[in-house]
């Protein structure tokens, strides 16, 4: 079959080498994909939201099968469009990738079925909004409804910030039109877990669950970013979490979007807090997380390309689906400065035959046939073994191999996941 995949990150590299290994896997595109992502498939010049190029490439290029990754060309309703071409294709339909593309949506959609989350208030105007804040319990948290790159989310520890977070999206258009309406939520607390799943809006399949680490620099200190590093599993997702979840949250979820007539067929991403009273939903996202995605997928021992095509038919059993029992780690190298100002076009040099180890490029070209950093999350290499120790060590070890100028990571990937097994044990 030929496939051809939207995006060009490190979750779609990952998502590609995964791919490969399929048994019905054939010529494999990759739409922009990046000068890493090269090496495994045909990288074709489209971006990732020109809609109308993607389905003219898939239908000029004999494709088979298509998997739309990231969230803004799922939300501009890609899936549809190839769909409606009669090109079959992996990820929600636009009415139903609203779930992440509006959060005040997922707010509404789970206050009317009973879905646990933050307690919120939806604000468009802006003198609302401040004339709440004067008596809002703080901390407070401030969201913009649209996509905004990750960006959109303000944790304010004082009435000042939350005022300064008020004025910076609705007045200032920080984030463009995504902040014209608001949410201002309950500051929930507890350990946070990601859980991606597959659903064909009949059942879900959970994936093995994962941890982030969002910020920039050790210990959580930093600005936000798209994700410094990830491991697999997430120690705070007991059986007994993840039956309550399967229970509160993934099943409710899934028969909401059917009753409301939005069928969710896809990855559907659960970023869940597991606060005192029980887990609650932080986040939905309509697709694979970026860096989750790159410790998730090396642990599905069964074949990617047949639950992708199951689940957009609407035909996946939960035995389509099997994972190893081991551990994955994978350590973010990034361009010294990022999220904010870093330089580009720094030679990369990676190391080879790193054992049960895996380099998933995110933000590279290729210039003259050398690699060179074009984004700041640069790479990431992700390892797996029996425990999370060794896929740490072994993560470790091969970032500590990859050679550009002002390459960093964060040294503490996994260290609090390490600490909760640790206090498990004794
Ligand atoms: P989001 O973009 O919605 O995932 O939010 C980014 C990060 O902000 C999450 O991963 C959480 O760490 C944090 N966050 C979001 N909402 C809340 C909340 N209601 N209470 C506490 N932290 C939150
Ligand atoms: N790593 C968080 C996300 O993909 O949204």
């Amino acid at each position: 079959m030929n496939i051809m995949v939207v995006g060009g990150g490190g979750r779609e590299h990952t998502i590609i080498k995964k791919l490969k290994k399929s048994k019905d896997a054939g010529k494999i595109y990759a739409l922009p994909g990046n000068g890493g992502i090269a090496a495994d498939a045909e990288s074709v010049n489209i971006a990732a939201t020109d809609i109308a190029g993607i389905v003219d490439f898939a239908k000029n290029n004999a494709i088979d099968f298509a998997v739309v990754a990231p969230d803004d060309p799922l939300v501009l309703g890609a899936v549809d469009a190839l769909e409606e071409v009669g090109i079959p294709a992996f990820g929600p339909k636009k009415n139903a990738a609203i779930i992440e593309g509006s959060k005040i949506f997922s707010k509404n959609l789970m206050k009317k079925y009973g879905i646990p989350t933050a307690a919120y208030e939806v604000f468009e105007d802006m003198e609302k909004a401040l004339a709440y804040l004067e008596t809002a319990p703080i901390p407070t948290v401030i969201k913009a409804d649209g996509l905004a790159l990750g960006k959109g989310v303000v944790i304010a520890m004082t009435r000042e910030e939350a005022v300064d977070a008020v004025h910076s999206m609705m007045e200032d258009k920080m984030f463009g039109e995504s902040g014209s309406r608001i949410v201002i939520e309950e500051f929930l607390e507890g350990p946070e877990v990601s859980v991606l799943s597959f659903t064909d809006g009949k059942i879900v399949v959970p994936m093995v669950s994962s941890m982030d680490h969002k910020r920039a620099l050790d210990g959580d200190k930093g600005l936000n970013t798209g994700g410094m590093g990830t491991i697999a599993p997430n120690p705070v997702y007991t059986a007994d979490i993840a039956e309550r979840c399967m229970k509160e949250i993934f099943l409710p979820t899934i028969n909401a979007m059917n009753a409301e007539g939005r069928t969710f067929r896809g990855c559907l991403y659960f970023g869940l807090m597991v606060t005192k009273d029980g887990p609650k939903v932080i986040e939905y996202n309509c697709r694979f997380g970026d860096p989750e995605t790159q410790v998730v997928l090396p642990l599905l021992e069964s074949d990617l390309l047949d639950i992708m095509i199951k689940t957009s038919k609407g035909e996946l059993s939960a035995d389509d689906v099997k994972f190893s029992s081991g551990a994955a780690a994978c350590v973010v190298v990034a361009s010294a400065g990022y999220p904010q100002h870093y330089e580009k076009g720094y030679e990369i040099t990676l190391p080879e035959d790193l054992p049960d180890t895996e380099i998933y490029v995110a933000g590279a070209k290729l210039e003259g046939g050398k690699l060179v950093n074009s984004g700041g999350r640069v790479l990431g290499v992700s390892s797996t073994a029996a425990t999370l120790e060794e896929a740490l060590k072994k993560a470790y070890a091969g970032a500590e191999k990859v050679k550009f100028e002002n390459a960093f990571y964060r040294r503490d990937i996994g260290a609090k996941a390490m600490k909760i097994l640790m206090e498990g044990k004794n």
